[in-house]
């Protein structure tokens, strides 16, 4: 993670660039083996008024760090991967302080621009300029959700083959305004009907609401790529106990679904870290005495803690006393369909395992993979005793 000093009062922002890195690495480890040129385009990309000239704690260093540190590590395993990356901007100020970074950073390998504008009105342009064949990368991160993260807006960049995208979904905004009436339309516009929340408790609303942006964004007509997949991770206050807004990815590939998932879990620890240490750092200043101990993570804030028995009922549906292949595919499937980590399946089978309930045909005996009991790659055959 950059260093955290730049993310002082805004941890939520340093959580979602932890997500955006670590996707990235992975993303363009994966695509950089079989791909000569990656696009990467930042819809909204900033900076923020008060970043500074190096625009440190953006995600504008950040995805350019992440480029050039895939783009060595490629080289090394003799890969020649060309980046280019694209830069929307609306704010003329930021967009200027935005370009005089981009042309005096120099990067071996990476190509980049900056365009100012409206990113609903640069629509084509951003779909001219990453041409047809090449991998692309959307992130898009507004502010609010006007203009931006629509479905109709969205369409002509969903239906892009060979693209990714992390959209935010502001979530604290929507919840606010998804009942009101003086916003019907926009609302009609994000989830493709007005939602009626009434009578929801506010996880079943926060559930609901997820889910009617995700099947909205998945039912736009396919293109030659195929369904769209997603998943989606949550961004909570750094001191509330509730969600800022989640990050929804969306991909055509069950791999994606897959490696996402783990960027977020690992995103998962280091947000209930920050939270704890912000927590004590904002009691800390409000009593003006220190604390003995460092900040441990709160085990009660598992709101979103999974029960294991849930995990495995749902493990003993899926399984019957006919052995099927699982294979990356059906993880895919599962973890979109839960938003649970692979962790919480593995360790769910293990403990039927255990309790020889179920078992993987095709994993040796004895089976030793105490963390992993399922290999999803290797396309295992796993059934119910
Ligand atoms: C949430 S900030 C981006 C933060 C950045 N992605 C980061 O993580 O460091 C949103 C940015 O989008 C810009 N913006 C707002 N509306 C826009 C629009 N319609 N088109 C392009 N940029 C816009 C804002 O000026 C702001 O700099």
């Amino acid at each position: 993670m950059q260093e955290s000093e730049h993310y002082k009062g805004r941890e939520h922002s340093g959580i979602k660039h932890f997500l955006l890195e670590s996707y990235l690495e992975r993303l363009f480890m994966i695509v950089g083996q079989h791909e000569r040129r990656i696009c990467y385009i930042d819809c909204f990309s900033g900076p923020w008024k008060e970043a500074d000239k190096n625009l440190s704690g953006t995600s504008i260093t950040l995805s350019l760090d992440v480029m050039r540190k895939c783009r060595n590590s490629l080289q090394e395993r003799g890969k020649s991967v060309e980046f280019r990356a694209l830069f929307i901007e609306k704010g003329k100020q930021s967009y200027k302080k935005l370009d005089a970074y981009l042309k005096e950073t120099q990067l071996d390998g990476i190509t980049t621009e900056a365009m100012n504008g409206e990113f609903h009105n640069l629509r084509s342009e951003i779909l001219s300029w990453c041409g047809s064949r090449d991998f692309a990368f959307f992130f898009i991160d507004p502010k609010g959700w006007k203009n931006a993260i629509e479905m109709p807006i969205l369409m002509p960049l969903l239906q892009r083959h060979r693209s990714e995208y992390l959209i935010n979904f502001m979530y604290d905004f929507l919840l606010r305004t998804h009942t009101q009436k003086p916003f019907q339309e926009d609302m009609q516009a994000i989830f493709g009907e007005i939602p009626d929340t009434s009578g929801m408790s506010p996880k079943e609303r926060e559930d609901h609401l997820i889910q009617l942006y995700r099947d909205g964004l998945k039912s736009i007509p396919a293109n030659s790529a195929g369904r769209l997949r997603s998943a989606y991770v949550s961004i909570l206050d750094p001191v509330k106990d509730r969600t800022k807004y989640h990050l929804v990815y969306l991909t055509h590939h069950p791999l994606g679904i897959v490696k996402f998932m783990d960027a977020s879990e690992k995103m998962d620890i280091v947000q209930k870290q920050v939270r704890a240490e912000t927590k004590q750092n904002r009691r800390i200043e409000a009593t003006g005495q220190h604390e003995l101990f460092p900040a441990e993570i709160d085990p009660a804030i598992g709101e979103d803690t999974i029960d294991i028995k849930v995990v495995k009922d749902y493990w003993m549906d899926k399984l019957s006393d006919t052995p099927r292949i699982f294979q990356t595919e059906d993880l895919a499937d599962m973890l979109e369909e839960t938003n649970w980590f692979e962790t919480n399946l593995q360790q769910a089978f293990k403990e039927l395992a255990d309790e020889g309930k179920v078992a993987n045909l095709d994993a040796p005996i004895p089976n030793r993979r105490s963390k992993k009991p399922v290999h999803f790659k290797e396309n295992e055959r796993l059934q119910r005793i």
